[in-house]
């Protein structure tokens, strides 16, 4: 069948349906349960458990989540797709372990706005720092979500200080919670004063009942919590602690929720919020900063690559985040990095190792295409007329080992594996030029090299031995500057697969002397959080 040509005057329509955003949060802080709430409210699942029995079931078909078995954690990135009140939901799944990953930071190149949920008890964490830390680079909206409000925590007055003074971000509280940490009654809602009373449900399986108090009713039904509640908002109103719309998107100020995913108060409110204050699918901008109209022909780019999702079917799936135009399952795009036509008969939506067949995407959307070997990280598709977005960040490595085959017999599986994981973004795999054949991987979380590890022995059938590079700190170097770096102890230069040069020191105190000493040679800060190559 031949497909007509996309007319894609629906683009823009449906792009300002479309909500496309991240969770970012502290392990346990409640990620995986809120968005199991999330499913509930839009009604996508009739009892929350839904997202944990997926999980169960993707993880017994795929010998890679073994991994994430043992660890109780989720390494693989998922894009989860729902409905609610006529807006389609694009919830982009980052991994949730302790360690942080450059997949996770991938992952919010593709969305519009994120979510950061801290626990009530603990406040902001390491992790949702460092996260944090992508968002501002990207100028990213943040919506905050306090959880676990339904048990003993910290004075909410006092993380809104925390959140200002360690992340930067002005926090606007929009809803307010009545009662105290164990008797959680319900929420303000301070845009119109109005209190929602919940009831809880068993294991909050389903939606938590609501009733609309006004607050004369309020003042006689709560006493005391209730007036408690109108004084901290009251000391909001008088530092002007009060939603910002303008400052929000300017990833200034961050709406703030309070709740508890577990017993659903606070959830709806926040998945409105999502709705109403979250941004649409806009225009991004290409490498040449100028924005790509909604209406143009498809354009997307690459922000995740995974093999092997299914061994069953040793596959390679390539996720990419509509940017224009209207993708439709069967056309042929036009690899922007070779030129070459690229089918997409094998179009598919992807949560877990679950697959649906996607017949067409707009703006916001993601869409993973399957047997995409060719793709890689940062690779832009499009249909008609050309366009290339900016590449993906990639992260200053902080972490170095060397890597060798356990068993040299299986020299040629460990190396295909190792070109595999290094397209995949697993970990960086810096080369010696001069013939060492030892790589050297570099990584911003210990976890990449564990799961690097791991895959490499279950799907290409190579152990490998790592063991620490005595390196601390990174620079991009020049061929000139290569030729003085040979005089300097402690230090190697080993290139990337992009063919840039990387000098290697054993400690940050050598390299600021060096740059001190000799300001002529050439050594680059390796690209941090949000710097483009
Ligand atoms: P994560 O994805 O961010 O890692 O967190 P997850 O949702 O798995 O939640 C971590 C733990 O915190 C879970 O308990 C979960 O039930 C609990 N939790 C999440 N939200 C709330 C909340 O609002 N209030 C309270 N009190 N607890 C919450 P668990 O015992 O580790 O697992 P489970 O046996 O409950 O599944």
């Amino acid at each position: 069948m031949s497909l007509a040509v996309p007319t894609d005057v629906a683009a823009p329509v449906e792009a300002s349906r479309r909500r496309t955003f991240a969770i970012i949060s502290h392990p346990d802080a409640g990620k995986t349960t809120l968005t199991e709430k999330f499913l509930l409210y839009a009604g996508a699942v009739a009892e929350a458990g839904a997202v944990k029995a997926r999980d169960g079931r993707r993880r017994a078909t795929s010998d890679w989540m073994a991994l994430e078995q043992q660890r109780g954690i989720s390494i693989t990135s998922t894009v989860l797709q729902f409905t609610y009140r006529d807006h389609v939901v694009n919830l982009l799944d980052t991994p949730g372990h302790r360690d942080f990953s450059e997949d996770t930071y991938r992952v919010l190149a593709a969305a519009d706005a994120a979510i950061m949920v801290l626990d009530v008890a603990k406040g902001v964490e390491a992790q949702t720092l460092k996260l944090f830390e992508v968002c501002r680079a990207r100028t990213l909206p943040v919506l905050t979500f306090l959880n676990k409000y339904d048990r003993p925590g910290r004075d909410p007055l006092e993380l809104l200080d925390e959140i200002e003074v360690r992340i930067g971000l002005r926090p606007t509280p929009v809803t307010w919670p009545v009662g105290v940490a164990g008797d959680f009654r319900g929420v303000v809602d301070r845009r119109d004063g109005s209190f929602v009373r919940y009831q809880r449900t068993a294991r909050g399986a389903t939606a938590a009942p609501e009733e609309r108090l006004d607050p004369e009713r309020a003042a006689t039904e709560e006493g005391d919590v209730w007036r408690q509640a109108r004084e901290a908002i009251a000391l909001l109103d008088e530092v002007d602690a009060t939603l910002d719309v303008a400052s929000f998107l300017a990833g200034e100020s961050s709406p703030l929720f309070v709740g508890s995913a577990l017993t659903n108060f606070g959830v709806r409110h926040l998945l409105d919020a999502v709705v109403d204050l979250a941004p649409p699918a806009t225009p991004r901008s290409d490498d040449n900063g100028l924005p790509r109209p909604l209406d143009a022909p498809f354009s997307g780019f690459v922000f995740k690559i995974q093999a092997n999702m299914d061994p069953a079917h040793r596959d390679h799936v390539a996720f990419v985040r509509v940017c224009s135009g209207r993708f439709l399952r069967g056309m042929t795009l036009v690899h922007g990095p070779t030129g070459r036509p690229f089918s997409t008969k094998y179009a598919a939506s992807v949560f877990g190792a679950e697959r649906d067949t996607i017949d067409v995407a707009y703006p916001g959307d993601v869409v993973g295409l399957v047997n995409a070997s060719g793709l890689q990280i940062g690779d832009t598709l499009y249909d008609d007329d050309p366009v290339a977005f900016p590449p993906i960040a990639t992260f200053a490595p902080e972490l170095f080992v060397s890597a060798r085959p356990r068993d040299t017999g299986r020299h040629k599986q460990f190396h295909r594996g190792l070109t595999q994981l290094e397209r995949e973004g697993v970990v960086q795999v810096l080369r010696d030029p001069d013939g060492d054949p030892v790589p050297v991987l570099a990584a911003v979380g210990a976890m990449q090299f564990e799961v690097f590890a791991h895959r490499l022995a279950h799907e290409f059938g190579a152990q490998v031995d790592l063991s620490p590079a005595p390196y601390k700190a990174a620079r991009r170097t020049d061929r000139q500057t290569v030729e003085h770096l040979r005089q300097v102890p402690g230090t190697r230069v080993l290139t990337r697969a992009d063919g840039s040069l990387l000098a290697l020191f054993d400690s940050p105190y050598r390299v600021q002397r060096l740059e001190q000493d000799h300001p002529d040679w050439h050594l680059e800060p390796v690209l941090g959080v949000g710097v483009r190559s």
